[in-house]
This record gives C-alpha cells, structure tokens and sequence, in this order.
C-alpha cells in the first residue's frame, strides 16, 4: 500500500509537470541511512524528454512539496545528483497505514482486479513407496505457494497427484502373489517390507523385474485380480500418506493420481494423431519436442513403450487434459525435483504443440535437494530410507533436549514446534538451491529458525493479550519504533514479491526481519515500565498489530502456534 500511495503522489505531479512515464515505481532505498524510499525514473525521463536529468529532477522536487497536504505523506523530498529522488515519508503516513490495516481485512491487502485460476500439483507421493524428504519439500513449498495465491486474492486448486501406477505397484503385487497373501493380510508393515524388497530383487535379475513390468502393464489394462490387490495397496498406503499430510498441515483439494489420467490417454492419443505428430522409433511411440532455439540437444517424449505400456509423460499429458477439461485454469504449477526438470519440458512443450494446454501458463517449480550436514542427501539415524515419521520423531528428541523444561510441554504444542522447525528451515531458503538440515540448528530459539519466530511471537502476545486500545496518536518516538512500524507497513510488499516469484522465502525472510525487529524494540523500550502515558498505549496498539502481522504471515508459511514455550 505504501507504494501505491507515494506512486500516486508521484503520478499527479509527474501529470502536472506533463511528463508522461511508462510505469511509474518508487522502490525501497537501497540506502536506507539516507532515506526510506526512492525514485530512479528521472534518467529515463530525461532520455525520452532530452533534457538534462538535474532539470527534471529539481522541478520533481519543487513540485512535490507543493502538493496538498504535502506532510500527510512526506518528511522530506530531495533531488540528488545525478538523478535521484529521495523520500522520508512522515510519520502520519506510516500511522494511517497502520490504522487502515488494523482496521481492514487481510490488514488492507489490495485485492486482484482480475482474479486467476491456479491450478497446483504438489506432494506427488508414491502409493506404497515411504514418503521421503523430498516429498516433504514438494508439499511445503507447494501449500505455502497455494496460501500466498490464495491471500492474495486468486483462486486456488490443488492436487496432490499420486503416483499410484507405476511399477512400484506391479512390484508389490508380485510380491502379494509370491508370498501368496490373503487380500486382508496386507497392511503397512507388508507393505514397508515388500516394496524395497521386490525393487532389490528386480535389480538383481532380469527375469523378475520383466514380470513385475507385466504385471503393471496388466493393471493398467484392467485385470480384476489386480485391480482389487491394487485397490487395497491405494487404501493402506493413502491413508498413512493422508496421515502424514495432516501433520504438516497440508491440505489438498483434489486427490486423483496417475491412474485417474488413464481414461484420457486414447483421447489425447486421437489428438495427437490426428496432428500426425507422433514418430515410431525403435517401435516405441515418440513426439519429437525440439525447438529452433535449443542450444543442447533435447530427446524426444516417449508417449508409449514398444510393449504398449504408457509412461510418466503419456499420465501427465492426459491430465493436463483432463485439467483443461475441468477446471480451465490460468496457471498450471508443478512442484518436484528439479532433477525432474527435462521430463517437464517435455511434456509442456508436447502438450503446446499438440494445443492440448491450450492457453495456459505451465510452469515448473523445482526444488534442490535436502542435504544433511556431510553435504549428501538428508538420511535419519535409522537407516538409508528416511521416512518423514523418523524425521518427525527425530526432530522432536532433539528439541525435548535442549531444555529441561521442554519435556513437560503439552504434545500439541511439541507437534507445532517440530512442524515449525521443519517448515521454516525449508522454506527460507531460495527454493531452487540444495540446503543443509542442521536439525540441532534449527531447533535453537536463537538465529533465524522456527523456535526464534515463535518465541518472538508469543513473547509480545503475553504482553498485549489482554491490552485494548482503539487508536493512535500520531507519534512516533524513537528510532527502533519507527523501523518496527515502517517493517509492518511493508508487510504487503514482500507478499507481492512472494506471489510474483512464488518464494514462500521471502515471506520467511520477512517474518524474521520483523522478529528481530520487536526483539530490538523490545529491550530498548522498556514497556512494562510505563504508566498509561501516551506513548505505552500507542506501543500495545502497535505491538497488538504486529502479532496479528505475524500470525497472518506464519500462517502462509503453515506454521502454527503452541500455548507456550
Ligand atoms: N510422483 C512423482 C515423484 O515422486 C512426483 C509427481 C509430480 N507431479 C507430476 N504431475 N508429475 O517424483
């Protein structure tokens, strides 16, 4: 909001002084010690104007501080060689802000004038496969992702979109035959044992893992008695894997899978066909996806086997069919390993040139990898296949031993603090980059880590519970509660920022600048100390405001409050 204000501010006198701007943009100063914001536009102006910077920018400033009720919105406007505009802003400014938030849904936050439909896939599970870290990260981020959208005002869908087809599926049913269980003896420790023990063997002999292709080939062509195998796998596994979801918080609208996308693939088939865009190689069915503009040799997408089996491409296509078909989205984002990268291109570019997306914007949102402190991807004490409930629990035992009092905390309150450890280690950092979990780090209450944020958090709200204030006046009273209110009022700029480039770490990066922030406000003003005087009420007002910023912002990250700490 701030910067819509000042633009505007801007616009008129810029109107006034007839000079026409393509976009007018103030930004934050880039040295905040010689003013709060900036305006870099006049060497532009002074290109398309041919005149000379320093002129146009003198005018600018005179006719700034002419404007009606110039201190309702400015301390100080200064043209500075060669070419730049230096704003203060006042004081009033930075408090109606902070009322007109207070005061309004969503503190303020402007909402779209046109509202887009986004469509998420994230999570990406494997029926009867343990949900690893990188299912971890593929849900975090792509829920926090989902809950900015959602804030700021668009539409939101997301799918969870379980990989529920594949082989691994033919493997426990080989394995369900070989050990000749009953349909009712399968339950997760079968399935936690069978899975990896069928994959070893399959490595090991070619035989095996021919059947085990056969197998899933079958099921995806309807053989009963697999179906009804293949049913009982979804039911056990989808439930743990629910389980889990439940514990993070994350939430899904849809949960359709691989398989849901079988009963498109003879129409997209059709279409592509009809397009004669499919090649045979090595009887296999491919689409040659190369572009003029490719610098590295890009291989084609196989759209079916020489046995006549679809892939993971052929189920991706057809659901983003099936995806234009039902929900005509805007924005269709994927959220996986980056590794996954070359097999997204393919698909896009499959389904642009066979126009089977449409209009739609399909991107692909990768994410490095989980390392653990030697550098190579995480693994839990307990063995080389870290399942996300290892992690949970081993989270939790290290956080209990920090202190002794953490062992009598409530459970509920232990559960939000392991999900804030887990959620703001991930999500701080730029999504596209590999990152070391350092557990016995980011459990501390001190650096930027989730206990720090919450005990931040929960250390003001003690104070200001049970405050009431209406109003403020127009002060401001030092230093460290001017940058504590100017912070706040920029909360809708990281939002922005967040959305544009779907960085769940910037809002991260935010809640931990505000943290710091309070802390230094804190043990400078002391606060308890005061009587009712002005100055202590118009700090509760603002300290109120400034936890109900952070619980809005902590809850797009899905990071939830204990009672206490
Ligand atoms: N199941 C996949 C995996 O474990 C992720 C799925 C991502 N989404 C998609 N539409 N391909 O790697």
């Amino acid at each position: 909001m701030i910067l819509e204000v000042l633009n505007e501010q801007l616009k008129k006198v810029l109107d006034k002084l007839n000079y026409q701007a393509e976009e007018i943009k103030i930004i934050k100063s880039n040295r905040p010690d010689l003013c709060d914001y900036q305006y870099d536009g006049i060497f532009k102006l002074a290109s398309v104007y041919h005149q000379s910077p320093i002129e146009i920018g003198i005018k600018i400033e005179e006719e700034l501080k002419k404007i009606d009720n110039f201190n309702n919105y400015f301390d100080k406007v200064e043209f500075v060689k060669p070419g730049f505009l230096n704003i203060n802003i006042s004081n009033k400014l930075i408090n109606d802000i902070l009322i007109y938030m207070n005061n309004n849904e969503k503190l303020g936050l402007k909402q779209p004038e046109k509202k887009e439909t986004y469509f998420l896939d994230y999570g990406g599970p494997n029926i009867a496969k343990p949900l690893h870290v990188g299912h971890m990260r593929s849900a975090i981020v792509g829920e926090s992702v989902k809950r900015i959208i959602d804030y700021m005002g668009h539409k939101t869908i997301s799918d969870v979109h379980l990989g529920d087809f594949g082989l691994q599926i033919g493997q426990v049913i080989y394995g369900i035959i070989k050990y000749n269980k009953n349909i009712n003896e399968i339950d997760l420790d079968f399935l936690d044992k069978i899975y990896p023990e069928i994959s070893l063997l399959s490595k090991q002999d070619e035989q095996i893992k021919e059947q085990c292709a056969n197998i899933t080939k079958d099921l995806q062509d309807g053989n009963d008695t697999y179906i009804k195998y293949w049913k009982k796998i979804c039911e056990i596994s989808g439930n743990d894997i629910k389980r889990i979801y439940k514990y993070l918080d994350v939430n899904f609208d849809l949960w359709y899978g691989e398989s849901d996308a079988y009963k498109y693939i003879l129409e997209v088939e059709k279409i592509i066909e009809s397009q004669n865009l499919f090649e045979i190689s090595q009887n296999a069915k491919i689409i040659d996806i190369k572009e003029k503009t490719d610098t590295k040799e890009l291989p084609p997408l196989i759209f079916q086997k020489s046995n006549k089996a679809y892939l993971y491409g052929t189920t991706d296509i057809a659901t983003i069919y099936q995806r234009m078909n039902d929900y005509n989205p805007d924005h269709i984002l994927y959220f996986a390993d980056a590794r996954q990268s070359l097999h997204f291109t393919q698909v896009f570019r499959a389904c642009k040139k066979s126009n089977i997306s449409k209009n739609v914007n399909l991107e692909f949102l990768g994410f490095g990898t989980v390392n653990g402190l030697d550098g190579k991807p995480y693994k839990t004490r307990s063995g080389d296949a870290p399942k996300l409930d290892d992690l949970f629990n081993e989270v939790k035992e290290i956080f209990i031993s920090k202190k002794e009092s953490n062992k009598e905390m409530l459970n509920s309150d232990i559960d939000k603090i392991v999900n804030a450890i887990l959620k703001f280690a991930d999500l701080q950092n730029n999504r596209e980059k590999d990152y070391i979990f350092d557990i016995a780090k980011f459990s501390e209450v001190v650096g930027k880590t989730g206990p720090y944020i919450l005990y931040t958090y929960l250390r003001i709200n003690k104070m200001v519970l049970n405050e009431n204030v209406e109003n403020i006046s127009q002060n401001i009273y030092n230093n460290y509660d001017r940058e504590l209110r100017k912070k706040m009022i920029e909360f809708d700029l990281s939002l922005n920022n967040a959305f544009k480039e779907k960085a769940p770490s910037i809002i991260a990066e935010y809640i931990y600048d505000l943290c710091v922030l309070l802390n230094t406000f804190y043990q400078n003003n002391h606060i308890n100390g005061l009587n009712n005087d002005l100055n202590k009420t118009d700090w509760i007002y603002i300290l109120k405001l400034s936890t109900k910023v952070l619980k809005e912002m902590f809850n797009l990250l899905m990071i939830d409050v204990p009672t206490k700490m």
